[in-house]
């Protein structure tokens, strides 16, 4: 069994509309030289897990760097929500890795700018469960499955794929999914343009207690500076 440490690609750039094919290329070849060991250290998970969010973010110029924005404000949440260290790494991994099923979406579903048919909606939706089965394909992320496949699921039921409930979702799926619809109203998509912080906290007030967490839209305000606007 090998133990050494592999060297992750050089940090891809940020200033950059999507990453080069020799970046994208790069990671994929340290995921798969990763994924052929027998046992993954937590760095080198860590490291997967970038891996895989660069190559989902490189898809589309509308999905640039959705995963690490998502990373990066889900682990801020649960940070500041007292989560224990470990936990804050899981989330941090299944939302790094939360949108690897869109890989199999078609770009001219992903970049249509008018709206979706309903069989293209179900295939746009259908993201969310891949995301769960390719996760629990590979070893180092199977315990992520679950949490980074619930990313669209409202407390309500509403959500998909399952139509999940409350009493089904953790702290940690409902910390994802502010961070996931947070960053998603943020960022420029082929069918709307970025919406400020101060527009995406008020939709997300909108949704509040009965599709999205109460204390994690609240997190989300502190963390993210500017607090929760007077309707
Ligand atoms: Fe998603």
């Amino acid at each position: 069994m090998t133990t050494g440490t592999l060297s992750p690609p050089n940090r891809l750039t940020e200033d950059r509309e999507t990453y080069s094919q020799a970046q994208i290329l790069s990671a994929l070849s340290f995921a798969f030289r990763l994924s052929k060991r027998e046992s993954v250290s937590a760095q080198n998970i860590d490291a997967l897990c970038n891996a895989f969010a660069y190559v989902v973010d490189a898809k589309s110029p509308f999905t640039y760097h959705h995963s690490v924005r998502v990373a990066e404000t889900a682990e801020s949440m649960a940070r500041h929500l007292g989560m224990e260290p470990e936990s804050v790494v899981r989330i941090r991994r299944a939302a790094l890795l939360h949108d690897i099923g869109k890989l199999f979406v078609p770009d001219a579903v992903l970049h249509k700018k008018e709206g979706l048919t309903q069989d293209e909606l179900d295939t746009v939706r259908e993201h969310a469960s891949l995301t769960e089965e390719i996760l629990r394909c590979v070893g180092a992320f199977s315990d992520l499955a679950t949490m980074a496949g619930r990313h669209h699921e409202r407390l309500d039921g509403s959500g998909y794929p399952r139509g999940l409930t409350s009493e089904d979702l953790t702290l940690e799926d409902r910390i994802i999914a502010v961070a996931d619809f947070y960053s998603a109203m943020t960022e420029n998509r082929p069918y709307h343009q970025a919406i400020s912080h101060e527009d995406a906290m008020a939709v997300l007030q909108r949704y509040v207690p009965h599709k999205l967490d109460a204390a994690c839209v609240l997190a989300l305000a502190t963390v993210r500076g500017g607090g929760i606007p007077v309707a």
